[in-house]
């Protein structure tokens, strides 16, 4: 039977290769974003969130097998938070149902390496919490000042991110309903997020300075695509709860002994 799979984030960078990935390996997908798309839906907002369901329930004839969020913002603003935090656990909260009819149902998110960045404590417990009016509220506090709190916005999101696949990969609406729940956490990806960072040999080698890269450097969107592709697969059987770090290194050299 050919899988179904719902990629968020489609219409650029990880998402887009990870769509085309799965195509070219035989899969339906339903990609969404908030543009050029099969479903075209805001992600930062309820009806947004709601309307991705809606139509991918249509589309889909009601059955999908796997979800991979990845669709996410890097600015230092409150829209982070809305999509990146709030708009991923809307999409594999919202999309699970559908995911109960598979034989092999699968979920995967992106999360990142900046995760282990400094972050905002109070906003990383207001999501971890499921508080999103006092989260936006908080963020709006820290994107007053973008080149200083503002960014503590970015990795506070993908820190919660990976707290929340920790903590609801075990329970019984994902294991026990056999569905694996994992994350990838890339390092620095060539995409449109990070062109501008990446342009010049200055910016690369101040970006690769906080996140270090001995193994291969900056990657494609593509290595991502397949991390993103083999969580999800029939293959994946029993990796639950996992943050995968596609990252050429940087998680080992920064936090070295302190995980295992
Ligand atoms: N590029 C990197 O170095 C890197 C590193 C670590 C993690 N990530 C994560 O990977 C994911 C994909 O990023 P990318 O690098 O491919 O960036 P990208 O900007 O190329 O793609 C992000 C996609 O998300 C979509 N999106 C943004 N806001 C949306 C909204 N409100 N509703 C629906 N869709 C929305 C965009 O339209 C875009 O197509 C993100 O979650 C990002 O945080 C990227």
């Amino acid at each position: 039977m050919t899988r179904t799979s719902v990629v968020t984030g489609a219409a650029s960078g990880i998402g887009k290769a990870t769509k085309q990935l799965l195509e070219q390996r035989g899969e339906r997908v339903i990609g969404a974003d908030i543009r050029d798309a099969e479903v075209v839906a805001d992600l930062s907002e309820p009806a947004g969130r709601a309307a991705l369901v809606e139509e991918v329930r249509r589309l889909s004839g009601g059955s999908i097998d796997a979800v991979y969020a990845v669709a996410g913002l890097s600015t230092a603003t409150v829209a982070t938070v809305a999509v990146n935090f709030s708009g991923t656990v809307a999409t594999l909260e919202g999309l699970r149902p559908l995911l109960l009819g598979s034989p092999a149902p699968r979920a995967v998110l992106v999360s990142s390496m900046a995760a282990l960045m400094p972050s905002d404590e109070e906003l990383v417990a207001l999501l971890t919490a499921g508080d999103e009016q006092a989260a936006l509220a908080r963020a709006e506090i820290l994107a007053k000042e973008p080149a200083t709190t503002g960014r503590l916005i970015y990795a506070s999101t993908k820190l919660a991110l990976s707290r929340w696949v920790r903590r609801h990969a075990s329970t019984s609406q994902w294991a026990g309903e056999g569905i694996p729940l994992n994350a990838v956490a890339p390092g620095v990806i060539s995409t449109p997020m990070t062109a501008d960072l990446i342009a010049t040999d200055e910016g690369r080698v101040g970006l690769l300075k906080a996140v270090p890269m001995p193994l291969n450097g900056i990657a494609e969107p593509v290595v991502v695509a397949q991390a993103l592709a083999w969580l999800g697969s029939v293959e994946n059987t029993h990796l639950c709860g996992q943050i995968v770090y596609v990252d050429g290194g940087s998680d080992v050299v920064l936090r070295g002994d302190s995980v295992w």
